[in-house]
């Protein structure tokens, strides 16, 4: 099964793709942790990077798409989380599926009001390690700063300070929006409201996909 997450910054992709990765052993495909994880390293790719993510736009597509393109035939199926994120992306996803035979089961949408979204936004940190993410109001690390799970560092992400949570907004309204319509009209969008408490939202998850 090959599936995709979308939704606007903050609305729970991540946090939803790691739980149904460990219930099905579904690949996660994160594009921002690879990112990243990339930055982290300074890395060619990290360096060419990171400046487009600390003000919230996209990284060029060409660098994108060839570093998503070797995973997208995992046998375990894969989970989209963050990718494909403008029409051109989509389009050479079809493509890439679409010569090995294989194409989009389902696209979910993750649907949240702005002020929730920023609110979420504005209070995460994520463990610089393992990309766990953390709220620092309602749901902190025991130890502060350190990662409950591999005892990383729990960083604020460059892109969740004010400016670049409007950008990346914006950004998602302009380019990302038009992916949904181009998914639409082949009929694989599943909306979920991403409001309610993860475990909610994980709930009507996996009613969506039909695995519990
Ligand atoms: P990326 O990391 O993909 O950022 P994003 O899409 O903006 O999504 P987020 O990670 O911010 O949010 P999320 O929806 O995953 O929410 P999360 O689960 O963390 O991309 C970052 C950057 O990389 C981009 O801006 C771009 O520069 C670049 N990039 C990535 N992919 C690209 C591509 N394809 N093309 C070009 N550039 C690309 O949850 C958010 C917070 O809310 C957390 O604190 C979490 O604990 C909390 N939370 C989650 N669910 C709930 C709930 N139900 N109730 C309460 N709190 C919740």
């Amino acid at each position: 099964m090959r599936i995709v997450f979308m939704g606007p910054p903050g609305a729970g992709k991540g946090t939803q793709a790691r739980r149904l990765s460990e219930r099905t052993g579904m690949k996660h495909l994160s594009t921002g942790d690879i990112l990243r994880a990339e930055v982290a390293a300074e890395s060619e790719l990290g360096l060419l990077a990171k400046s487009f993510m600390e003000r919230g736009d996209y990284v060029p597509d060409s660098h994108i798409i060839a570093m998503i393109q070797k995973h997208i035939d995992d046998p375990a199926g894969v989970l989209l989380d963050g990718f494909p994120r403008t029409v051109m992306q989509a389009e050479s996803l079809d493509q890439s599926l679409q010569a090995v035979g294989l194409s989009i089961d389902k696209v979910i949408h993750f649907t949240l009001n702005t002020d929730e979204l920023v609110k979420r936004l504005s209070s995460r940190a994520i463990c610089s390690s393992c990309q766990l993410p953390y709220n620092l109001i309602s749901n902190a690390p025991v130890n502060k700063g350190v990662c409950d799970k591999c005892g990383g560092r729990v960083l604020v992400r460059d892109d969740d300070k004010p400016d670049a949570i409007n950008n990346r907004m914006n950004v998602y309204e302009t380019q990302t929006a038009p992916v949904l319509d181009y998914y639409r009209l082949r009929g694989v969008v599943e909306e979920i409201a991403a409001t309610g408490s993860p475990d909610s939202v994980f709930q009507v998850l996996t009613q969506t996909i039909r695995l519990g």
